[in-house]
């Protein structure tokens, strides 16, 4: 009984909430996409335009489950789209996490080098 209840136990990661980063060639698509096509709604230096500003500062305070839904599935009855189908759920824990430490540069879509992105911490 005590063996099933440690195997059992062993099974489950120890840190489930966390989500897998994306890889870093997808990694550099996404600063790509959000210096961009986010860009042109918030701004390119991400200080905010039609939308409100996405900078470190700006999003702090903010629940961050409510910044990933935002992503996701948009604001209804504002101009933030949903991206869902474009942006996955985990990609935009990733996004929003990158957000609220300071957006990465963008490499460019085809960039070589490696981008110059932290692993996850938390
Ligand atoms: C067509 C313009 C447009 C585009 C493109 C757009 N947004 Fe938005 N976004 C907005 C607007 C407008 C709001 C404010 C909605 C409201 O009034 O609540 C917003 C709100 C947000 C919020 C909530 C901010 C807060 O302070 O609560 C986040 C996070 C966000 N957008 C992220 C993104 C990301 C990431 C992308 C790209 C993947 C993106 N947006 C693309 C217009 C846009």
């Amino acid at each position: 009984m005590m063996m099933s209840v440690c195997v059992a136990m062993s099974a489950v990661p120890s840190a489930q909430a966390q989500v897998a980063a994306p890889q870093p060639e997808r990694m550099r698509a996404l600063v790509h996409l959000v210096r961009q096509d986010c860009g042109s709604c918030h701004g390119l230096t991400l200080q905010g335009g039609l939308g409100p500003a996405l900078t470190a500062a700006a999003l702090r305070d903010k629940p961050r489950e409510g910044l990933i839904a935002t992503i996701v599935g948009g604001r209804p009855g504002t101009p933030m789209p949903p991206f869902r189908g474009i942006v996955s759920e985990d990609e935009a824990v990733w996004v929003v996490d990158r957000l609220i430490e300071g957006f990465p540069a963008d490499g460019g879509p085809a960039a070589i080098a490696p981008p110059p992105l932290q692993p996850r911490m938390q």
